[in-house]
């Protein structure tokens, strides 16, 4: 079955066609980020008529991609949310007016779903040698499957039991880990997006050197939970310190400290939900998921644990339409199909178990 994704939830435009939920056959992004870098963050307006200019060319240079016309596409998937509602409209009406004039079956994705689907994508064989980074054997996922879900608005320990089957074990009470990364980014003076940057700036710190500085953990202990937003409020201590008394901050330094910091505490309580919930396998998941230190540093503990994890290569863990496309198959499979009157829900969470 060929599905054509379409995401558009904040400040990138996808469309992708993939085959039976797990096969990429095109996967092509327009991003945004170097318009929004002006403004340090994503301003929603701007991103909206941002996507209203990327979003056919886009969907054409798919199709064109996976060498497919309309007629072999089996149905149309579209982000509905959660996410920035003029930027969700825009994908989300598309795929709505091709599945109309096409007479597709339609189905609109929890982006966060979606997140959590990019562990079961693959690149088709033809395709890029990269394919697969990080997905080693390409074995589905097992259940129950733990997934740790970080991107820059949601931070959530997810257990999956079976398809469509979520329990929220525990979620960040304040900021979500991204949204920690974009904002100690501009507090060190570093561009946007954030992640990216803290990554840069802390491998620039002589690997095995002691840091010369050690941020707070909020280890909420006996929850699931999380908090970023102290660990923010030091580093905003530590640069307002700087200023006033005219000493340079250490850009490096810090960004390892809290880079550590914060993947600390997540490799951590995931860990301990895994064992806890006696979890098959663990999946990472959300944007933060593309950071080198948090790979690393899970996959250490987890074989020490001995429970499987894996994670998608980098260009799945941010926003892409391949993930919309894949979780969109495994709703078509149980025989669900969304009406095309569906809106979009910029606060739509992650269905809660029944
Ligand atoms: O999933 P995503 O692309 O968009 C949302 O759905 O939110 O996640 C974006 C977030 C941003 O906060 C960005 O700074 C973060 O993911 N991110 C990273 C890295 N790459 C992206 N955080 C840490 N390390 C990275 N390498
Ligand atoms: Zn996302």
């Amino acid at each position: 079955m060929l599905v054509l994704g379409i995401e558009s939830s904040c400040d990138e435009t996808g469309a992708a066609v993939v085959r039976d939920g797990r096969e990429i056959l095109a996967n092509a992004l327009a991003s945004q980020a170097d318009v929004h870098a002006r403004y340090g963050g994503v301003v929603p307006e701007v991103a909206a008529r941002a996507q209203l200019t990327a979003v056919i060319p886009v969907i054409e240079t798919a199709l064109a991609r996976a060498g497919v016309g309309w007629d072999a596409l089996d149905a149309v998937a579209a982000t509905y949310g959660p996410g920035l509602a003029g930027p969700l409209l825009v994908g989300l009406t598309a795929a709505k007016t091709i599945a109309f004039a096409r007479r597709l079956p339609f189905v609109g994705v929890n982006h966060l779903e979606a997140h959590i689907y990019a562990n079961w994508l693959r690149e088709a064989p033809s395709l890029s040698s990269s394919a697969g980074e990080g997905n080693g054997e390409w074995s589905d996922p097992r259940f129950p499957l733990l997934s740790l879900l970080v991107s820059g608005a949601h931070t959530e320990l997810i257990l999956i039991r079976e398809h469509g089957d979520y329990r929220i074990l525990g979620q960040t009470r304040d900021d979500a880990a991204g949204e920690a990364f974009d904002k100690v980014a501009r507090l060190l003076g570093l561009a946007y997006p954030g992640g990216p940057s803290i990554q840069r700036a802390a491998a620039q710190w002589p690997a095995g050197k002691p840091l010369p500085l050690k941020l707070p953990r909020a280890w909420l202990r006996g929850t699931n939970d999380f908090s970023f937003s102290g660990i923010k409020t030091a580093v905003m201590h530590l640069a307002r310190h700087a200023q006033e008394s005219g000493e340079a901050i250490d850009v490096p330094a810090v960004a390892a400290a809290f880079q550590e910091a914060v993947v600390d505490v997540l490799a951590t309580k995931t860990v301990a939900a895994a064992k806890a919930e006696g979890a098959a396998e663990v999946a990472l998941a959300g944007g933060v998921a593309a950071n080198l230190a948090l790979r690393t540093r899970l996959a250490r503990d987890l074989r020490r644990a001995g429970i499987p994890f894996r994670y998608p290569p980098i260009a799945l863990c941010t926003d892409n339409a391949a993930m919309i496309a894949g979780a969109a198959y495994f709703h078509l499979q149980r025989g669900e199909r969304s009406d095309l009157a569906l809106d979009v829900v910029p606060g739509l969470a992650l269905p809660a178990a029944s």
